[in-house]
């Protein structure tokens, strides 16, 4: 469950039908008309309506009262002339300072949430409301299928087509580069070493060998974490064009012996290896994991349980003292022995199993989040700011996965078809 996030961006204008936000009703942060868009990390639409900021983590179960939206955190997000409100049921465990109850944030007509709805949060929605968010409609394609039925419009960031004009909306990407670093600085604490060279009165100290396995957004970010903290750094991915890319942050690529040199499918996501790809694989890694003081892994295929690349033997293999950093916890991990959100110590070895990386980075998960959301409401809104639902745009067919209720993603469809 996700813990510490705090806001994230809406646009809502005056107007009919459109974007609204009922009163300043939601969970939100009611703005002064002229903050605009000096104030970092606030999204205002232009014209005279009102901005809601949405707190993301107010559809999540806060019973346990973790979910720190700090007053005054979001205000070095949007500037001193917020004023942070929230929806009462969730205030407290919010933890908002000097919050202000605006209202049912379900009488709004956009929640942004960095989470999928419970079955709570589905039966408050209905058709005049939309939701956009990480709500994991590929690794949970009932939950879709729930929120289809109230009409409700949902938009998932997940299925967002991997092309140009779509980076500045990819959540994935930017949720996954503050993983990528933090997995480094996690592991860095926990290794009783230091990663960088360092030559002292008492002697020459070797720099630290990281070993990322999985390449793309997360891995790459935690290569040149490593890189930048001085140590020495191995990756290995099964995309071919992760090569280049490993290099060009000056680490070493790995190099395996498969079968099928290439995993790479439409949209830039790998492939599943084939079986004996993936035993021949898991033997040729241990000899490189043998060595590494810290291994990260982040490997991942869109809608299935994290690839094995770590087994026991490996980790038996490892030096006591060394430090895995799982990545891919959240749906299975990449490694046999990890625990998700519990840190284990096997065959002498600290086992680390996040996952929510990109939360401990609350600050930034939110901004990024949010300049995510502004820029894809941007494109789905016309100039009115109203919604517009448009089969032909791909972005459009991508992101709305239900609407009208029916669950109108292919993908999404397919899998519940076949479940
Ligand atoms: P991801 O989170 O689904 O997977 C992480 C990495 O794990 C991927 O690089 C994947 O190849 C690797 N992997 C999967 N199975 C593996 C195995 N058995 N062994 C080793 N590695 C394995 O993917 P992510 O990071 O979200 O994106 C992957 C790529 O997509 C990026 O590197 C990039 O090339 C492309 N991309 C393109 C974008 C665009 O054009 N707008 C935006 C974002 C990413």
């Amino acid at each position: 469950r996700a813990t510490g996030w705090v806001g994230g961006g809406a646009v809502v204008e005056g107007g009919d039908g459109g974007w609204d936000a009922d009163d300043g009703a939601g969970v939100g942060v009611e703005l002064d008309e002229d903050v605009g868009a000096d104030a970092e990390g606030v999204f205002l639409s232009e014209g005279d309506g009102e901005a809601v900021l949405v707190i993301l983590d107010a559809l999540v179960d806060v019973e346990g009262g973790e979910v720190g939206v700090d007053g005054d955190g979001v205000k070095d997000i949007v500037g001193e002339e917020v004023v942070v409100s929230c929806h009462g049921v969730h205030r407290e465990g919010l933890g908002v300072k000097g919050g202000v109850d605006v209202g049912n944030p379900f009488d709004t007509d956009l929640v942004v949430t960095n989470h999928p709805p419970t079955s709570d949060v589905i039966s408050e929605l209905s058709t005049n409301l939309a939701i956009l968010g990480l709500l994991e409609p590929l690794d949970n394609p009932a939950n879709i299928a729930l929120i289809a039925d109230t009409g409700t419009t949902a938009i998932a960031f997940e299925t967002l087509p991997r092309i140009t004009r779509a980076q500045s909306m990819d959540a994935l990407s930017s949720q996954a580069t503050l993983a990528g670093y933090q997995a480094v600085i996690e592991g860095a604490v926990l290794l009783p070493k230091l990663l960088p060279m360092m030559t002292t009165a008492a002697g020459t100290v070797r720099p630290a060998k990281v070993i990322v396995l999985g390449a793309g957004v997360a891995g790459l970010q935690a290569i040149a974490t490593a890189k930048r903290l001085g140590a020495v750094v191995h990756a290995y991915d099964v995309r071919a064009a992760a090569a280049e890319q490993v290099e060009s942050l000056g680490a070493k690529f790995i190099e395996l012996d498969l079968e099928s040199q290439d995993q790479t499918q439409a949209g830039g996501y790998a492939r599943e290896l084939a079986e004996d790809d993936q035993a021949r694989q898991l033997a040729a890694l241990g000899e490189h994991v043998a060595t590494a003081d810290m291994v990260i892994t982040t490997a991942a295929i869109p809608g299935r349980r994290a690839p094995l690349l770590v087994t026991e033997t490996m980790v038996e293999a490892m030096r006591p003292g060394s430090v895995i950093v799982d990545g891919a916890a959240a749906t299975g991990g990449n490694c046999a022995l990890t625990r998700a959100d519990e840190t284990i110590l096997a065959y002498g070895v600290t086992i680390v199993g996040p996952t929510n990386l990109a939360a401990r980075l609350a600050t930034n998960a939110s901004q990024m989040l949010a300049r995510n959301a502004f820029e894809l409401i941007t494109h789905l809104s016309d100039e009115d700011a109203n919604l517009l639902v448009d089969p032909q745009d791909e972005i459009s067919a991508g992101v709305v996965v239900a609407s009208g209720g029916s669950v109108t993603n292919l993908r999404v469809r397919e899998l519940l078809e076949n479940s």
